[in-house]
């Protein structure tokens, strides 16, 4: 935390350098720690995709924003996100379940959108890290993460920032137990979890006062 007079490290972050850069990890379960994982997910989601026809144009919710896109039947929900539309603030690491870092919230539920084909994904509200932001501002827990040090190398941070905001609007005043067993679905390669907590705990306080 920083002392009384020091200027926050969330004061100096604009909106691209968010995206672009800290934002590659402040730009990502709740639900999520996982139920299935590996290869019977994968075995089927691709079993599933073969009794699907093979393209079909699909509307997808993203953002608040409606999209028209052709898609593949195989086609992932984080895949489409980040190739078709661009948002690329949602990362692609094990796409097989296993690490969070694809988070997205789904219906108001902390998803894997590798584990999702785009296909299933219509007729849902998605958000991804870049909806959390209003304008140049950070979301309180954006703020939260950067001014906690909640990341080193950033990559996991979009997915355990979408796990956290999926958490905070279904419970916002959570313990720190709540705050671990719900994020236990989201992987940290750099062991960031203690400011992680932190951070949740923080932007928690941050958001009853109104998102200060
Ligand atoms: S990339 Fe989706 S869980 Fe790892
Ligand atoms: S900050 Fe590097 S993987 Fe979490």
């Amino acid at each position: 935390m920083p002392k009384k007079g020091e200027k926050k490290k969330s004061d100096s972050i604009s909106r691209r350098s968010f995206i672009k850069g800290v934002g590659s990890g402040l730009v990502g379960t709740v639900a999520i720690a996982p139920t299935i994982i590996g290869d019977e997910v994968i075995a089927a989601k691709k079993k599933k995709a073969k009794t699907l026809p093979d393209k079909k144009v699909i509307t997808l919710n993203v953002n608040g924003r409606t999209h028209k896109i052709e898609v593949e039947n195989r086609w992932t929900l984080l895949d489409v996100l980040r190739d078709k539309l661009g948002l690329t603030g949602t990362k692609k690491s094990c796409d097989g379940g296993e690490c969070g870092s694809c988070t997205v919230i789904m219906d108001d539920r902390a998803v894997y959108s590798c584990m999702i084909l785009a296909v299933e994904a219509e007729g849902s509200k998605i958000i991804t890290i870049e909806g959390l932001l209003d304008g140049e501002k950070l979301h309180p827990i954006q703020k939260a993460f950067a001014d906690n040090d909640a990341l080193q190398c950033g990559y996991c941070t979009p997915g355990q920032i979408m796990s956290a905001k999926a958490l905070l609007d279904k419970n916002p005043n959570p313990t720190v137990k709540e705050v671990k067993r719900t994020m236990a679905g989201n992987l940290c390669r750099c062991v960031s979890y203690p400011n992680i907590i932190k951070a949740v705990l923080d932007a928690s306080k941050s958001l009853r006062k109104g998102g200060i």
